[in-house]
């Protein structure tokens, strides 16, 4: 089967409206999202009684921090996706009227409720998290990372642009780094989520790898900018239901 992420257009193309639509309203969808992010939650570790502040990177519609919300902390989503982002604020919205339809119903067990915040950034995570020091008690990302395995599709048309004006003045031996190559992109995604998340505390990142060499390289990548931790991988045995998930932190 075809992966989205060999769409020639990249993510912001493949979730049109019609597809995001298809994806947000999808129950299957919304269920394994659900079931993925449970366990990352689960690998986070928060404390209970801890609200706290909550990145989910790819975050698309939503589904995989509605139950961060639910627990009352507060969430950062970033997606690369305008449309995505727009179903993710529709469920919100929806999810806060259900809340206040049951409270003007009296129903005490959902009045009592503290429900979280989610505010939604669009932007690409291969360009760097634009985060501040310290500032997540853990970071998420679900069904999102194995898209910067692939060349940034935003940025095709400058590299044949640039590679056209090496040849014309560049005749000699060329070392330069594609800034927008598939290494560069995974070496500043990690680099900035270091920089971002509390020290000590953990992110965890379920991703489907195309190939072992594409696992391998987010796993050594991760590991060079000083990230502790390795890869968990769920149902082992299982030859297409296996379920990665990257668990590392940053001990200063
Ligand atoms: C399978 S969806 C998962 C969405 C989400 N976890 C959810 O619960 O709905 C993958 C998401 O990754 C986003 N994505 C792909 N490449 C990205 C990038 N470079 N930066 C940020 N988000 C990206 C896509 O736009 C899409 O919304």
């Amino acid at each position: 089967m075809s992966r989205p992420e060999h769409n020639p257009k990249g993510a912001t193309s493949f979730y049109n409206k019609k597809e995001a639509l298809k994806y947000s309203t999808n129950n299957k969808m919304k269920q394994t999202q659900s079931i993925l992010s449970k366990r990352a939650i689960q690998l986070l570790q928060i404390p209970a009684g801890v609200n706290g502040l909550i990145l989910d990177i790819g975050c698309g519609s939503g589904f995989s921090h509605q139950k961060l919300l639910r627990e009352g902390h507060l969430i950062v989503g970033t997606d690369i996706n305008r449309t995505m982002l727009d179903e993710s604020v529709r469920h919100t919205t929806n999810r806060l009227n259900r809340a206040k339809y049951n409270s003007n119903n009296n129903n005490n067990n959902i009045r009592n409720k503290t429900y979280g915040i989610a505010d939604l950034i669009e932007s690409d995570m291969g360009d760097g998290l634009g985060f501040r020091r310290n500032i997540f008690d853990g970071v998420i990302s679900i069904s999102a990372l194995q898209w910067l395995c692939y060349p940034s599709k935003r940025h095709k048309g400058n590299n044949t642009k640039k590679k056209k004006k090496k040849k014309k003045y560049n005749s000699g031996n060329d070392n330069n780094v594609n800034p927008h190559g598939v290494e560069e992109r995974l070496k500043r995604f990690f680099r900035t989520l270091r920089t971002c998340l509390r020290k000590k505390a953990k992110a965890v990142l379920q991703f489907y790898p195309e190939t072992a060499i594409d696992c391998y390289k987010i796993c050594k990548i991760a590991n060079e900018v000083g990230f502790n931790g390795g890869l968990l991988v769920d149902y082992p045995a299982h030859m297409d239901g296996k379920k990665y998930y990257l668990v590392i932190s940053f001990d200063g």
